[in-house]
């Protein structure tokens, strides 16, 4: 594949959020207190990829704890709607703003990671 700059994956990754996730997540990544929860400074979106990824490609549902919260809602998957590369350009730029500092994933890391 050939190299895509930083700034330009995390452009991508912008939209592709803007899009699809910030109805939920919100544009702050501080998500909706009980409903949605926070991206933003929560240790799983900066923590292991393989594990981000299948949350985002397989949805997510139970009982979680996120920054002392409880939620016990549904994510849809995402990976019927949204090729890898969108994947893994959302998951980037989730894992590298509002103060997250985690690295990116790419678009063969998505591609392993099965159900
Ligand atoms: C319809 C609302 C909705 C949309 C849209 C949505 N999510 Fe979620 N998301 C949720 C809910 C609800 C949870 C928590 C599920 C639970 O309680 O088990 C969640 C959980 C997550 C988690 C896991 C957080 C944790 O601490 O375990 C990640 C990562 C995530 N979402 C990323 C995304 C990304 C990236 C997108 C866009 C591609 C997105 N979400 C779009 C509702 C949404």
């Amino acid at each position: 594949m050939a190299a895509t700059s930083p700034a330009a994956a995390n452009a991508a990754g912008a939209s592709v959020y803007n899009t699809n996730c910030a109805s939920c997540h919100q544009a702050t990544g501080e998500g909706v207190a009980g409903a949605f929860p926070p991206l933003a400074g929560n240790p799983t979106v900066t923590g292991n990829a393989t594990k981000v990824i299948h949350i985002v490609k397989y949805g997510l549902k139970g009982a979680i704890t996120v920054k002392g919260k409880s939620y016990n809602g549904m994510m849809p998957p995402w990976g019927s709607t949204l090729s890898n590369a969108d994947i893994a350009a959302v998951i980037s730029y989730v894992r590298s703003s509002w103060g997250n500092a985690a690295s990116p994933v790419t678009v063969a890391d998505v591609k392993a990671v099965a159900k």
